[in-house]
């Protein structure tokens, strides 16, 4: 894989559009990568685990596929639960999550996975894992040190060349779930905060103080008719997941339309334009504007000093202090 990417449109269920596509049948798991971390923060890794017990031979039903329990030393990650359901153990404690659930895992933070379903479909965000290298680091290991690598004695060591520590799992297999929530829980449409306009609703999935100052996650669940022009450059990239609906995006005069289960990547120094052709439920998924904060003190302008709204200088200063472009926005709902 390149460390160069300027794919717009990327269809998470096609193997042609990821960079990396693995099935085990043995285990039952397809592990898929659509993007790769991207510079300079290692930022926006995005993967995709799909775990089919119902496909696994009756003889391997007790190996199936699992992320087991471990937590990260130097790394942010976002799990996106989109079919099935999935078991989750995170503090100390197991629950269960279903399509539309969430769950951010900041560093120090232990979790693990395993589905409930015959088939049970999770997209994960990394920040700062680099899961490329760390993937071909234990290939290498694999072939050059079969034994020493696949030594379980080995695991913590391993663990900690990866920045992470192994936690122990076996207790929760026999343990029924017992936690409703988790601090780092989500769900989608119900956001940490949420702010409305016409057309707009946007919830905050992720604080920027949980993603240690790189970004926010955003939902944008959207009316047709909704269009976004964005003439700034940047260097950020952006990326976008479309959850629902339909919306025609066009990149420096490149028209793509996505739609649900698609990313869209926008790279450094691209403006963008979008348009939505039908409702959708967007994810912005690395906003780089310190967006709620602009939120808040718009809101702010609005209830106490609406005359501000209209002073250029005082919106050009506000959009800026919060790393901000001024987009033009319309809805013709
Ligand atoms: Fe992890």
């Amino acid at each position: 894989m390149g460390i160069l990417f300027d794919k717009y449109l990327i269809d998470m269920s096609k193997e042609e559009d990821s960079v990396a596509w693995l099935t085990n049948e043995e285990k039952g798991v397809r592990v898929s990568k659509f993007t790769p971390p991207f510079f300079p923060d290692a930022r926006d890794e995005i993967g995709e685990i799909v775990m089919m017990h119902g496909q696994v031979p009756e003889k391997f039903q007790n190996k199936y596929y699992e992320v087991i329990y471990h937590e990260h030393l130097d790394t942010a990650e976002t799990f996106f639960v989109t079919d099935g359901e999935m078991e989750c153990i995170t503090l100390g404690e197991k629950m269960v999550l279903h399509p539309g659930d969430i769950i951010h895992v900041p560093c120090y933070l232990g979790h693990s996975f395993r589905a409930r379903t015959p088939y049970a479909r999770l997209i994960v965000m990394f920040q700062t894992e680099y899961m490329n290298i760390a993937h071909a680091h234990q290939v290498y290991l694999r072939e050059h040190h079969f034994e020493e690598a696949s030594n379980p004695a080995n695991a913590g060591k391993r663990a900690a060349e990866h920045h992470q520590i192994h936690r122990d799992n076996t207790y929760y297999y026999d343990t029924a779930p017992v936690a409703t929530s988790s601090p780092t829980y989500r769900r989608f449409g119900y956001g940490i905060r949420s702010h409305t306009f016409p057309g707009i609703k946007l919830n905050l999935m992720v604080g920027r103080y949980e993603t240690y100052g790189v970004k926010e996650v955003w939902e944008a669940e959207m009316k047709k008719g909704v269009r976004i022009e964005n003439n700034a450059v940047r260097y950020d990239h952006r990326l976008f997941w479309i959850r629902e609906g339909r919306v025609r995006f066009t990149i420096d005069g490149t028209e793509v339309e996505a739609y649900p289960n698609c990313l869209v990547y926008v790279p450094p120094y691209h403006c963008f334009d979008f348009e939505v052709l039908e409702d959708a439920d967007i994810v912005d998924l690395s906003c780089p504007y310190q967006l709620q904060d602009l939120l808040e003190e718009l809101r702010l302008i609005l209830n106490k000093y609406p005359e501000k709204l209209k002073n250029d200088a005082v919106m050009n200063e506000l959009f800026a202090r919060f790393k901000a472009d001024r987009v033009k926005y319309s809805f013709n709902g």
